[in-house]
This record gives structure tokens, C-alpha cells and sequence, in this order.
């Protein structure tokens, strides 16, 4: 459709019809309780009749059949016969599930976290979604907080280089093209910065900081074109986010440049009455439309209240008049004038959902999402050796992750399904040695299964039968971690460990068996410090999606070297939290050679985490050159090319993934100590060796002033290239603005 013709079409609404397209009612409404895929909590919400058959969108609904069926139904009940759009939680994958989205951040892989969007928003697109609510940009320093499992990690760079990966992926060339889907950027803002890491909490953070580590990654989705952002629970400074005008006006729509659909998240517009800043619904929803939120999801706001606001003069109807359009453009930029039902279509829906080429996809890049942690020569194992693989991820297909709400884990090859495929491997074992929790463990409030309790007497059999199979084993390797709901929503937690259960059976084939390698589960950053002082290497695989036993079986015997660098750092303990690499350096600087007092450490820990940002190791060696440059000074016009000469000094053949970090060594405000501003995969051959350039510009020596400008100021600034955020090797360049 021309704009003229969206225009008329707004003018010839009547008020309700309008307010209906503001309106976003949970799925549950409308399908078979098998269809819908609903999320967060339900209540009385009010709906009318009317108010579903004049909804303009509609969550958690998908199936290319029965969103079809509604469609007609709503084309037919519509006055202007206008389409509806159908929105879902496509995470990390609609049946196919790929890994996690902080797994894929470990795969610093742009590329491959585009294919995996793009192959998401085609299952998606088939079964008749036509937004997705992803990506989730938010940036985490907080292990506590239980959706730092749905971001990409601590380093606002990596983050905004995965989210247009992610948006370009979902959205393809354009949004009427087949398979194309809307993405959402979310949360807006800070969402990961609760207080304490507990989930909905309050954040209070400055603009700088905002603006120096949470905006840009939004501002990169934005950037990329994402057709949607969707507000966040908290309040960001005292006001909720749903209803905050400075935040969504001035920065989001003025600053940002962001002129796409604004949707709330699950109930927040009625969730600001519990936070304290409205009275009652009408006030919410006054002062969402006021801040600019689009779409009211799944509340009784908008519905209850906008048509009394407007004939009240509280509102004027013009905004709602912005709001529709808003909503009008992004129908009609997905084609649904045209075509109402898009991609929807049962038989490529047969044909397309966990295909084999999905599938390898998700196993390519689960493997690219793995980190080894630790490897003293025990990995890879070969299937000559006599090997028990002992504890609950032996056999346990729930490795999607609680935000893969389409996935089917009966779809998930395991660690021992895989296992038994390897021809050679004729005396290996696999044992569940204990159950993933003790009886001791609740995870109250979840609608999916918990694990079913185990009697004691049962737990000690799998335990002894493990332990002794272990004995006479020549590698033990543990297969460990969180359960799947233990991250994801509401899941914030005050300890990082694993469950207790396991950890005994750990200690007892420990016992047994120094020979010990953990494959280890987990959606947040854990306290590894007792694994670690018993295991000879340790496999970080997160929840690596529904290939993830072919994905881990092929890096446990080398047939893929592994390459993930950690997106996230690993606290040495809980007490250390939140810890991240681009930190500032305080007036006393500690370091672990210093044993003064009067510095800016802890009595009891290190100021270093366990695993740093950046971190991973490979099967095999590299080397990494000493930092040359074509000059050493920076102008507007001029850039510094920097360049080092990475080799592969070991016997495998292996990626690396170089980065660059710069440090602004004084500057107007303090600059941490590193910002990651440049990564580069190069895989190499044994013996190869290549040059690895990066062009530092004044735009990456670039930052926000305390007055909310981007500036560059003249200096000095120190250029580091390595393997990890704790590179330290250096050289110095300056920057001159004349
Ligand atoms: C949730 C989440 C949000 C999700 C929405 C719709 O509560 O906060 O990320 O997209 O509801 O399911």
C-alpha cells in the first residue's frame, strides 16, 4: 500500500477500531491450549468480544493452519479488513533450536549468528509468525540474574555486533520478502542491570553510563532496522520504562532515531500500578501513550481505558493516530495488505522445520559455541580409550533452554544417543550416576515438568554403580550443570553453583579417578573454583540446542577443534559480582604483585574472575605477534593501521579469534581499562601463519561526554591484540584532532 492509502485508511477508522489495533491479548484466547505457546502471568484481563475480534496482533499463537483459520476470521470481523499480526518468542529457534544466545555470543561469530536468525525466521515464517521477540539486547555484568542465558554477554561492542546480526538475520532484505520476520529489539533499557541480579528489580544507572555500555547495542538493532522495540519490566531511574517519556521519546524515538513499533512487554503497562507509579489503569495507560508504547501486551490498560481518555480530553487522539500508523507501516512493510497470510503454509511447514540442513547448522554452531576452559592434555579423548561418561546431562534431551518454547526436546540428540554412535568407541559407558537435583531442590512456579524427585535408595545405586565403573576407567568425564529452568526468567539465583547432588558425585569419582573432564551445562557464569581444582579440562557447552550430543561428541574427540571465546567473565565467586573487563581503574589500582594495602581489592578473593571476558582455548597453539604500526598517531583524516602475525605453533588445525582492545589512557571523563573494538577469526593450518590488520579510526577512540556528546578527545590511547581481554602487551598511539 502508498502511504496516501494507509492514510485514508487511518482516517476512516472509528476510535475502537484503533484502539484494537493498540491491543495485544495472550494467545490463550483465541486457540486450542495445544497451540499456544503462552508466556508470562495470566489474569483476569478484561477482554471483550469485541476487543479480541478488533485485536491488531496477537501472542504466542503459531502453526501455519490455525493462524490461517484466524486470520479469515479476523479479515472478516475487521471493519477495514485489516490483516493481524502474529508474534511470537523466536529466541534461538522455533524447531530447530539453535544454541542459547549467550552461546552464540561465545562464538564472536556475526556470520553464523546471522544464518542462525535466518534459519529461525524461516521455520518461523512458515508456521505463520510474522514478529519475533528477539534479539534480546540487553547487556549483563550479573551472573545472579537469570536472563543473562538470552543476552550475548558484558561488551556492549560484541553485543551490538550480534544484534544487527541477529535483526538482518530475522528481517533478511526486507520484510515483505518470503521468510522474512519482524525482529524486536528488547529490553529497553538496561533490563540486566536489576539491583542485586534480581529479575524485575530496580535499575539506577547514569546517563553516561547508559549511554556508554547499555544504549549501544539497541542503537545497533535500531541501526539495522528492526521493526519493533519492546520496553522493559524495570524502572531505570525511578520511573518504569513502560511509561518513562524521557526514555522513549527523547532518547528511543528522538535520539535513536527509532520510528517502528513500540510494544510493551507482558503486562508491564499494568505492571506500573505494583511499581507505584499509577493509580489505576487509566493512568497507566494515559502515561504510556504519553512515553510513546505503541502496543499494549497482554494488559488491561489500553482496552479498559483509551476510549475515556480520549473522549475525556485526557489524550489527545492524535497520538493514538501516531500509534496506528506506526502499526499500519509495519503491516504493510511485511506485505500483509497484500497477502494477510505471508509465509504461512502447512507443507513448507513439513518440509522446512528440523530439516537436516537446519540441524547442521545447529550442530555447526553449537560446536563454535563451545569454550574450553581448561585442558591439561587429556582432551580430545579417542574411542580406543576406555571412557564412562557419568551424570545427568549423560542422557538428558531438555538442552534447548527455557526460551526455546517451540522446541521439542524429544527432538535433542544427547550426549549418550551420540556417544553410541561412534563405530570405534566399543568400550565406552555411559552412566546418569545421580539425578539432576537432590530432593532437597524446589523449582516451584514453573509450568514445565521438574524433574521427578528420586528416592535415596536410587541415588545411591547410580552413584556406587558410577563410582566403581569410574575406577576402572582410563577418562571419566562429568557431564554437569544447571538445569534448564534454572536460567531464563525469574530465575535469578544468589549461589553459582551447580546443585549439590552433583557436586558429591563429583567429589567421589574424583575420588577414584584423577582423570576427570567436565562437560558442563549452565546458562549463567558459574563458580567453577571447586571443579576446576578436579578437573584436567573443562568443556563449557551451555545449552547448546537440539543438536547438541553430535555437536559435543565432535569436540570431546577432536573431530572440531574448539573456538568460543567467553562473551561473558566467570567470577572467581559470587562475592565478586557483578565483574567485567572493561571496568574502571579507581585511584589505587591493585594488582596481584601489589601487596600494599591501601589498594582497590578484596581481603578474602581476587579482583580477577575465575575465566575472563574473552577467554578460550583450543585444541591446539597459537602464537600471536608483537603489535606493528604504520604510525602512531590518529587524525580524522588518518587512521592507524595495526597489524600482528598470528601462528598455529600447535598439530591441529584451529581458529583463532584475535581481538583488539583499546584503552584511552586520560580523557575528560575516566575510560575503563579495555573496550573490545575489533575481533577477527582467522583459522589456520598447523604451522600457518597470516597477518592480522585492524584499522583504528577516530571513531573507535570515541566516547560520551558527560553532556550525552560523542567526542574524541586528543591523547594518548594504548592498543592491545591478543587472545583475550587479559592481554598485555601493548604499543601507544595518539590521537590529534588538528
Ligand atoms: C516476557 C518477556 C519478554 C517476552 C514477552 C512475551 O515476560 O520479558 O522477553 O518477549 O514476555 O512472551
Amino acid at each position: 500500500m502508498e502511504q496516501k492509502e494507509l492514510d485514508k485508511l487511518l482516517a476512516d477508522m472509528s476510535l475502537e477500531e484503533k484502539i484494537g489495533q493498540m491491543i495485544q491479548p495472550d494467545g490463550v484466547f483465541y486457540a486450542r491450549e495445544s497451540e499456544t505457546a503462552v508466556t508470562g502471568p495470566l489474569a483476569g484481563l478484561g477482554y471483550t468480544k469485541r476487543d479480541l475480534e478488533l485485536a491488531g496482533s496477537v501472542l504466542g499463537i503459531y502453526g501455519a493452519e490455525r493462524i490461517s483459520e484466524l486470520q479469515k476470521e479476523n479479515l472478516e470481523k475487521q471493519p477495514h479488513h485489516i490483516p493481524r499480526l502474529f508474534m511470537l518468542d523466536v529466541i534461538h529457534g522455533m524447531k530447530t533450536i539453535f544454541p542459547m544466545p549467550l552461546a552464540q555470543g561465545a562464538s564472536f561469530d556475526p556470520e553464523m549468528v546471522y544464518q542462525c536468525a535466518r534459519m529461525a525466521a524461516k521455520e518461523a515464517a512458515v508456521s505463520g509468525i510474522h514478529v519475533t521477540f528477539a534479539p534480546m539486547s540487553d547487556l549483563v555484568r550479573d551472573a545472579r540474574w537469570g536472563r543473562v542465558m538470552e543476552s550475548t554477554g558484558e561488551d556492549p561492542y560484541l553485543n551490538s555486533l550480534l544484534t544487527e546480526a541477529m535483526v538482518k538475520g530475522f528481517q533478511g532484505n526486507d520484510l515483505s520478502e518470503e521468510f522474512s520476520v519482524s525482529a524486536c529489539v528488547k529490553h529497553f533499557a538496561a533490563y540486566g542491570a536489576a539491583v542485586a541480579g534480581r529479575d524485575y528489580n530496580a535499575v539506577e544507572l547514569d546517563d553516561h553510563t547508559l549511554r556508554e555500555f547499555y544504549f549501544p547495542a539497541y542503537q545497533a538493532g535500531i541501526q539495522a532496522g528492526a521493526g519493533m522495540v519492546m520496553t522493559s519490566f524495570n524502572t531505570l531511574n525511578g520511573i518504569p520504562a513502560s511509561i518513562n517519556k524521557k526514555l522513549m521519546r527523547d532518547v528511543l524515538r528522538k535520539e535513536m532515531g527509532f520510528n517502528g513499533v513500540l510494544i510493551s512487554d507482558y503486562s508491564a503497562i499494568w505492571e506500573t500500578l505494583a511499581h507505584g507509579a499509577s493509580e489505576d489503569a487509566q493512568e497507566a495507560a494515559q502515561k504510556a501513550l504519553e512515553a510513546g508504547v505503541d502496543i499494549d501486551m497482554v494488559s488491561p490498560a489500553y482496552h479498559s481505558s483509551m476510549e475515556n481518555l480520549v473522549k475525556s480530553g485526557k489524550v489527545k487522539e492524535e497520538w493514538i493516530n501516531e500509534a496506528v500508523m506506526r502499526i499500519l507501516q509495519l503491516k504493510n512493510k511485511l506485505g500483509l495488505f497484500e497477502n494477510p497470510y505471508k509465509d504461512a503454509d502447512v507443507l513448507k511447514e513439513k518440509q522446512i522445520l528440523l530439516s537436516r540442513e537446519h540441524r547442521n547448522l545447529a550442530r555447526e554452531a553449537a560446536e563454535k559455541s563451545f569454550v574450553l576452559l581448561k585442558n591439561e592434555n587429556i582432551l580430545p579423548i579417542s574411542g580406543k580409550q576406555k571412557v564412562v561418561f557419568i551424570g545427568p546431562y549423560v542422557n538428558n534431551p531438555e538442552i534447548i533452554s527455557s526460551w526455546a518454547i517451540t522446541g521439542d526436546s524429544r527432538n535433542c540428540i544427547t550426549i549418550e544417543q551420540a556417544g553410541k554412535e561412534i563405530e570405534e568407541a566399543k568400550q565406552w559407558k555411559f552412566y546418569q550416576g545421580c539425578p539432576m537435583f537432590g530432593n532437597d531442590y524446589e523449582l516451584v512456579g514453573f509450568r514445565e515438568k521438574t524433574p521427578d524427585k528420586m528416592s535415596e535408595d536410587e541415588q545411591k545405586r547410580l552413584e556406587e554403580e558410577a563410582v566403581s565403573a569410574a575406577e576402572n576407567a582410563e577418562v571419566a568425564v562429568l557431564c554437569l550443570g544447571e538445569h534448564y529452568l534454572q536460567t531464563g526468567e525469574a530465575t535469578s539465583r544468589g549461589m553459582l553453583e551447580i546443585p549439590d547432588v552433583q557436586m558429591k558425585l563429583l567429589r567421589r569419582v574424583a575420588e577414584v579417578n584423577k582423570n576427570l573432564v567436565v562437560v558442563l551445562f549452565n546458562g549463567r557464569p558459574l563458580d567453577l573454583r571447586e571443579i576446576s581444582g578436579m578437573a584436567k579440562a573443562i568443556l563449557e557447552v551451555w545449552l547448546p540446542g537440539t543438536e547438541g550430543g553430535h555437536a559435543i561428541m565432535n569436540v570431546l574427540t577432536g573431530k572440531t577443534n574448539p573456538s568460543g571465546k567467553l562473551p561473558v567473565s566467570f567470577p572467581y565467586c559470587v562475592g565478586q559480582v557483578p565483574v567485567y573487563y572493561n571496568s574502571y581503574s579507581t585511584g589505587r589500582p591493585n594488582s596481584p604483585k601489589l601487596r600494599e594495602r591501601y589498594r582497590s581489592k578484596y581481603l578474602d578473593i581476587p579482583n580477577e574472575p575465575l575465566y575472563p571476558f574473552g577467554f578460550g582455548m583450543s585444541y591446539t597453539e597459537f602464537s600471536i605477534g608483537s603489535i606493528k604500526v604504520n604510525r602512531c598517531i590518529v587524525t580524522k583524516e588518518e587512521p592507524v593501521i595495526a597489524e600482528v602475525t598470528v601462528k598455529n605453533i600447535g598439530e591441529r588445525k584451529g581458529v583463532q579469534t584475535v581481538q583488539l582492545y583499546i584503552q584511552d589512557e586520560a580523557a575528560s571523563v575516566v575510560r575503563p581499562v579495555k573496550e573490545l573494538k575489533g575481533i577477527q577469526k582467522v583459522e589456520l593450518e598447523p604451522g600457518e601463519c597470516r597477518q592480522v590488520q585492524f584499522t583504528i579510526h577516530e571513531k573507535m577512540l570515541q566516547f560520551f561526554g558527560t553532556d550525552g556528546c560523542l567526542r574524541c578527545e586528543p591523547g594518548t590511547f594504548r592498543i592491545f591484540i591478543g587472545d583475550s581481554s587479559t592481554v598485555e602487551e601493548n604499543v601507544q598511539i595518539c590521537y590529534c584532532d588538528s
